[in-house]
């Protein structure tokens, strides 16, 4: 299967019905392919039960670790299923042993789940949190962000791709700085793997962690998180089952020696299977061919966006992606979207709440946010365009 608009369109019946989906940084469209296999997995759940429904599709669910292993060039013992990308964080970050005086070293946009997890723990332990500022462009600044590294350095946790805007972080260059000073580096990758090519190799990092629904397309209640094989073992999960580890002895236990140490045993088994369609589905498609409509779109829409009369285009970086946001003087951002809504176009709003460092340095409470995927099309950029000119 080759990468065609109007075959991935085929592949989204939501297109045919007029639908204009611009909320791919929320959760995108499932194509056919992966709402079947959900819902085939269901269906047997239905019909033999679902202990019996697993042991028969032991084979799709396994497919899973390799599809995700190749969507991030790992290897498939570093993959973990877990709920979302939150989760998958949180495993990694909650298996440090926090101790008074150790410092985080972050940024300004990183997410705010993750910012609330540094402060929690900063709050708990006595952990310091460093965070780096941005370069001119908006991005990190790198040469600052080594700057700040110290000897009590314990982690260097970045997001790829911020929540609210279209910015790339320059996360490979951070990957070097990490090696440089053998600090062990954790990379939120949930809005860039099924958006443009990930390679953990590439970027230097010893974690990442992503989700199923954003720009893989996968089912929601999905995610995953990947752990260089070299961590696995130095990492005590925050939580664990009997799947997690095996109760050895009265006193003892033995933890897994692969990523799966971070997993549940009970899980989303249905949406497992479809996250490792999906994520073979955009492997099949071939990222770079697909990435590279998302770019050509997304610069197209900040193009036709930034002609408009009181219109500002707020995407940051070097580097931009398929999240375009905008806002317009003198118009509520909850007016255009819901003018947009009435066409049958989606957006979503971003707001202080997601990227709570990043949004108070721009002065802004809340933008529009329109995040392409490679299935949509220059006629819908179109009309979205024109409802956001004609709206006041
Ligand atoms: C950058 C980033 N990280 C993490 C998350 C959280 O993902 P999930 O809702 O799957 O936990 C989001 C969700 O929007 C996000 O944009």
């Amino acid at each position: 299967m080759s990468f065609s608009v109007a075959g991935t369109r085929q592949d989204t019946p939501a297109c045919a019905e007029g639908l204009i989906h611009f909320n791919n940084a929320g959760a995108s469209l499932m194509p056919r392919p992966v709402h079947k296999a959900v819902l085939d997995h269901l269906q047997l759940e239905c019909d033999i039960g679902g202990y019996e429904a697993k042991a028969q599709n032991d084979a799709l669910l396994e497919r899973f670790y390799d599809a995700a292993a190749r969507s991030v060039g790992g290897k498939r013992n570093e993959i973990a299923f877990i709920e979302n990308a939150t989760r998958a964080w949180d495993m990694a970050f909650y298996a440090f042993d926090w101790q008074s005086g150790d410092r985080i070293l972050t940024s300004r946009a990183d997410y705010s789940s993750n910012m609330i997890s540094y402060i929690q723990v900063a709050k708990r332990y006595g952990v310091e949190i460093d965070m780096a500022p941005d370069d001119e462009s908006g991005q990190i600044d790198v040469t600052a962000l080594e700057n700040l590294i110290t000897d009590r350095t314990r982690l260097i946790s970045l997001t790829h791709i911020p929540t609210n805007g279209g910015l790339i972080n320059p996360v490979e260059l951070v990957g070097k700085i990490a090696r440089r000073h053998g600090i062990p580096y954790l990379v939120d990758a949930c809005q860039s793997v099924g958006q443009m090519p990930i390679d953990v190799e590439e970027i230097g990092c010893d974690m990442l962690s992503t989700t199923g629904r954003k720009y893989i397309r996968g089912p929601r209640g999905t995610g995953f998180l990947w752990v260089r094989d070299s961590w696995i073992e130095k990492l005590e999960p925050p939580f664990l089952d009997n799947h997690a580890a095996t109760w050895t002895s009265v006193n003892d236990i033995q933890i897994r020696d692969d990523a799966k140490r971070f997993e549940n045993w009970e899980c989303y088994f249905a949406g497992k299977i479809g996250l490792g369609v999906a994520l073979d589905y955009g492997l099949e498609l071939g990222v770079t061919e697909t990435w590279a409509r998302i770019q050509t779109l997304s610069r197209s829409l900040r193009e036709g966006l930034s002609a408009l009369p009181g219109v500002t285009v707020w995407d940051k970086g070097e580097r931009q992606c398929g999240i375009v946001t905008f806002t317009k003087k003198g118009v509520a951002p909850q007016t255009i979207q819901s003018e947009l809504a009435k066409h049958k176009i989606n957006v979503s709003l971003s707001s202080r709440q997601l990227t709570r460092d990043d949004l108070v340095a721009a002065d802004v409470d809340v933008t529009i946010r329109a995040s392409v995927h490679y299935f949509n099309t220059e006629e819908e950029l179109g009309a979205l365009i024109d409802i956001v000119r004609k709206t006041d």
